[in-house]
C-alpha cells in the first residue's frame, strides 16, 4: 500500500522514517514529492496541516490519519474530504502532557508566581497569600482523552474538580455537567476554566463575553484547546475591567501569534506556542502503522472521527 505523508517541513521526514521503521512492508512517500501519475495509487494519507491539493490529487485514499487529537483543520473551509475513515492519535502519553501543562497554568496563577516573576526582576520582596488546592475550584471543557487525564491529575493534587461534555460522564471526584442545561451551573463553579474541546461549530468562540460574565468574579481562563474557542477581544476587555484574573494560552486565532499582536505584552497573559501536547513519535507512529494496516485488510482502524460530530 502507498501512503503519503504531508507534515510540517521541520518534522516530516522524522514521520516519514518513523512510519516506515514501524511498517516496513509499506511504501511511505513524501508530500509534495509525488508526480501526478503516482497519486493517484496513494491509498492512505498521514496529515497535519495538509494543503487541499493534496485530496485534490489522491483520489484514491482509503483512510486519512491524522498527526495529532485534534481533526478541526480537515474541515476547514477549501478542503473537500473524501468519505473515507479519519483516524485520529488516542495517546496516554499525549493526555498526560496535557495534563501537566494544565496543572502549571492553574499553579502558575494559584501560587502568584504570576506575580513573583515580575516581582524578582523589579526586587521586590512581597508574599501573597495563595489559596490552597482543595478550595480552588476548577473546571475542564470536555472530558475526553484530554480532559479526563487533565481531571484525574487535577483531582489527584486535591483540586475541587467538575467537569462538561456534551453527553454526561461520569468519573471519580469530578462533578459532572452536560449539554447546554450544565453550562451555566458548570460556569458559576469555575475559578479555573480550561478549555480541552475540540474546534467545532458549536465550540468555536465559546470563551467569549457571555462565558466570561458567568464565571466568578477573577477566575483564569485556560484555552489547550484550539485559538479559534476564544474570542480574542472579549478576554482583553475582561482582563482590563479585573473581571478575570489572568489567562493561559497555548493555542491562537493565528499561528504563530504575529509579533504586533497585543496578548505578548499583557501582563496577565501567559502564553506558550501551541506546546500543551505535542504529538509523541514514538507511539504515533505505531498507532498509525496499526491503523494503516487495518486498512489494507480490509477492516475498520480504532480511534475514528465521527464527521457528523465534526470531532
Ligand atoms: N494544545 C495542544 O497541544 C493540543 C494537543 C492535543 C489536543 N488539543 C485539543 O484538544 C482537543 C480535545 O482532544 P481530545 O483527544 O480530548 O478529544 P476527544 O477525546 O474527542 O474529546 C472531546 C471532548 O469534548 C466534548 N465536546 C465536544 N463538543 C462538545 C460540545 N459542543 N459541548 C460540550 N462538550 C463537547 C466531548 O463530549 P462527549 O464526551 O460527550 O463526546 C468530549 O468529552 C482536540 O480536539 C484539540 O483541539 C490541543
Amino acid at each position: 500500500m502507498q501512503v503519503v505523508v504531508s507534515a510540517p517541513a521541520e518534522v516530516s521526514e522524522r514521520w516519514r522514517d518513523g512510519l516506515a521503521q514501524a511498517a516496513p512492508e509499506l511504501d511511505f512517500v513524501l508530500w509534495p514529492e509525488v508526480a501526478d501519475g503516482d497519486a493517484e495509487a496513494i491509498e492512505a494519507a498521514v496529515v497535519w496541516n495538509a494543503p487541499p491539493e493534496l485530496y485534490a490529487r489522491c483520489r484514491h485514499l482509503k483512510c486519512i490519519c491524522v498527526l495529532g487529537a485534534g481533526t478541526d483543520q480537515l474541515f476547514a473551509p477549501g478542503i473537500e474530504l473524501p468519505e473515507v475513515p479519519i483516524v485520529r492519535i488516542v495517546d496516554p502519553v499525549m493526555a498526560l502532557r496535557m495534563a501537566s501543562y494544565v496543572l502549571a497554568a492553574i499553579l502558575h496563577f494559584q501560587r502568584d508566581f504570576h506575580d513573583y516573576v515580575r516581582q524578582q526582576r523589579e526586587r521586590v520582596w512581597r508574599k501573597h497569600r495563595s489559596r490552597d488546592s482543595h478550595r480552588v475550584r476548577v473546571g475542564v471543557m470536555g472530558l475526553g482523552a484530554m480532559g479526563r487525564a487533565s481531571a484525574k491529575l487535577l483531582v489527584t493534587n486535591g483540586y475541587d474538580v467538575a467537569g462538561w461534555s456534551r453527553s454526561p460522564r461520569r468519573l471519580p471526584g469530578v462533578e459532572g455537567f452536560a449539554g447546554e442545561d450544565g453550562w451555566p451551573p458548570f460556569l458559576a463553579r469555575c475559578d479555573y476554566l480550561a478549555c480541552l474541546l475540540p474546534l467545532t461549530a458549536e465550540t468555536r468562540g465559546l470563551l467569549g463575553v457571555e462565558t466570561f460574565a458567568r464565571l466568578p468574579e477573577g477566575a483564569v481562563v485556560i484555552n489547550a484547546g484550539r485559538g479559534a474557542h476564544l474570542v480574542e477581544a472579549d478576554l482583553l476587555a475582561a482582563l482590563d475591567a479585573g473581571r478575570l484574573r489572568g489567562a493561559v494560552l497555548d493555542v491562537f486565532e493565528t499561528e504563530p501569534l504575529p509579533p504586533e499582536h497585543p496578548f505578548w505584552d499583557h501582563p496577565r497573559i501567559l502564553l506558550t506556542p501551541h506546546v500543551a501536547s505535542i504529538t509523541n513519535l514514538e507511539t504515533g507512529v505505531v498507532q498509525i502503522a496499526a491503523a494503516l494496516r487495518t486498512v489494507r485488510d480490509g477492516g475498520v482502524p480504532v480511534n475514528l472521527v465521527d464527521r457528523a460530530r465534526g470531532y
